[in-house]
């Protein structure tokens, strides 16, 4: 895929920030305070403290949570489609990360870990990714997908804003995440049993789910970004939108 091509590569600068100020205004401020803490614990759940893993951070962006893995004494390395991603994430992270541009299948070594924060619901075929993941983890090497919740695609669908041109308003699963006015990325979403199969058809067991909602704290703390994206949604009670769908599944 060219850089012209490639929708990710103008949307960059809504998802890089350094300042604390930065990042609270920054478009993955829900993904950094509602997803990654449940990913952490999912890891730590499984391998106890350690830090002596590799984790692959699969569509890594703009490196944000290369940069908190390896705070935390992981090793770690980042993968991701967009150059104008990986250069951000080059420039962002440590200098001995490797942060690949290049197609999984070109990834050399093993790891323990592969994260995959809010990707995979933007590629159309997850069995070969799926697969393609499969094949860079060791023997029981975990797999740590977020994505969107299917419902909180719904409620937007209802209203006609971000996700649009969605196939049915019922159960949309085809459409278009529109972020800013000139940006259409392709959307798939599916559900967590949609997850499940194809993880299990593809050498993952021991499958995990996880669905987490906003907090009042998060909503005291991000005004802004609640006021941005929820005046229109349906739903109104925070603690009762989760946007985020966390599925893990361990290799065997
Ligand atoms: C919403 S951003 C999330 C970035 C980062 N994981 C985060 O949480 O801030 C989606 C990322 O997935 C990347 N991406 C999309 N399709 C991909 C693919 N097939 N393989 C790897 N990365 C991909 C995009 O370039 C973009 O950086």
């Amino acid at each position: 895929m060219s850089i012209k091509d490639n929708p990710w590569d103008n949307l960059g600068k809504m998802f890089k920030a350094k300042s604390p100020e930065e990042r609270a205004n920054s478009a993955s401020i829900d993904n950094i305070e509602i997803a990654w803490p449940i990913v952490l614990d999912i890891i730590n759940k499984h391998f106890g403290d350690t830090k002596a893993l590799k984790i692959l951070d699969h569509g890594c962006g703009t490196g944000e949570f290369i940069n908190k893995l390896h705070s935390l004494g992981y090793k770690v390395s980042g993968q991701d489609t967009s150059k104008w991603m990986v250069e951000a994430a080059k420039s962002n992270c440590p200098k001995d990360i490797s942060i690949y541009d290049q197609p999984l299948t070109e990834i050399e070594g093993k790891f323990d870990v592969v994260t995959s924060i809010m990707v995979m619901q933007f590629i159309r075929n997850i069995e070969q990714t799926t697969i393609q993941l499969s094949n860079l983890l060791n023997e029981k090497g975990l797999l740590i997908a977020v994505v969107f919740n299917p419902l909180f695609v719904k409620n937007f669908v209802s209203v006609d804003i971000i996700f649009k041109d969605f196939d049915s308003k019922e159960k949309p699963e085809k459409g278009f995440l529109c972020l800013d006015e000139e940006t259409r990325i392709p959307t798939y979403i599916r559900t967590a049993k949609e997850y499940n199969e194809v993880f299990s058809e593809n050498g993952f067991k021991d499958f995990e789910t996880y669905k987490p909602t906003f907090t009042k704290d998060f909503a005291q703390k991000y005004p802004e970004f609640i006021s941005n994206f929820f005046a229109k949604y349906p739903e109104k009670d925070i603690t009762k939108i989760c946007e985020h769908l966390i599925v893990a599944g361990k290799k065997h």
